[in-house]
């Protein structure tokens, strides 16, 4: 069933497999330096996008982590309003925990400032971002920590992201053809 050719609603790739695995390996190893003092690190996954991104990540971090989700609701899967909320929240209290909120994607950063003010009101002894991909590179209000790949201003699928619930699992990230989501 598998051959070489992209999908028909696929219109080029942006980043291949082989680049997203040697990143994730040079943040894993970032993380890794920047907490070799910590007891653990509390990950948190943005629900459903980032469940690749962050199974990659952690199994190349060498500092104990905890894995824990969130599942909130924004634009792209819920209503067009841009309201975020928060569908699934977190198994255990994040007080005195060294806590990192691994996304997929930022885009008006929107979603992001809104976890990590929410996050933040939790009293974490730390708190950082961790992000896949990044469009535009424009201002966004939270730090990025940990950043992956700034792409430009197109709808992306593959490695957890996704169009109307497809193409999550393709190996790369790739643009969708502009005729598939601009109907
Ligand atoms: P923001 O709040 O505008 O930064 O939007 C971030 C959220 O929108 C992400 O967490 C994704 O769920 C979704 N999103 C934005 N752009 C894309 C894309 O190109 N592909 C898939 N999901 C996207
Ligand atoms: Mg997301």
């Amino acid at each position: 069933m598998q051959n070489n050719q992209p999908h028909p609603d696929i219109a080029r790739i942006l980043v291949p497999e082989d680049t997203i695995q040697a990143h994730v390996k040079v943040l894993a190893h970032q993380i890794s330096r920047d907490y070799a003092d910590v007891d653990s690190i509390y990950m948190i996954g943005v629900l459903r996008g980032s469940f690749m991104f962050l199974a990659d990540l952690v199994r190349q971090i060498n500092v104990p982590t905890v894995v824990d989700f969130m599942a909130i609701s924004s634009y792209s899967d819920a209503s067009e309003s841009g309201e975020v909320r928060i569908v699934m929240d977190l198994h255990e209290p994040i007080v005195n925990k060294h806590v990192i909120v691994v996304e997929d994607i930022v885009d008006s950063g929107q979603t992001m400032s809104y976890l990590y003010h929410t996050l933040k009101g939790r009293g974490p002894a730390s708190l950082r971002t961790c992000t896949l991909v990044q469009k535009h590179q424009e201002y966004v209000s939270v730090p990025l920590d940990y950043l992956g790949f700034n792409i430009p201003d197109v709808w992306v699928v593959g490695y957890g992201l996704h169009y109307e619930g497809r193409h999550r699992t393709l190996p790369y990230i790739a643009e969708l053809k502009e005729t598939v989501y601009k109907k």
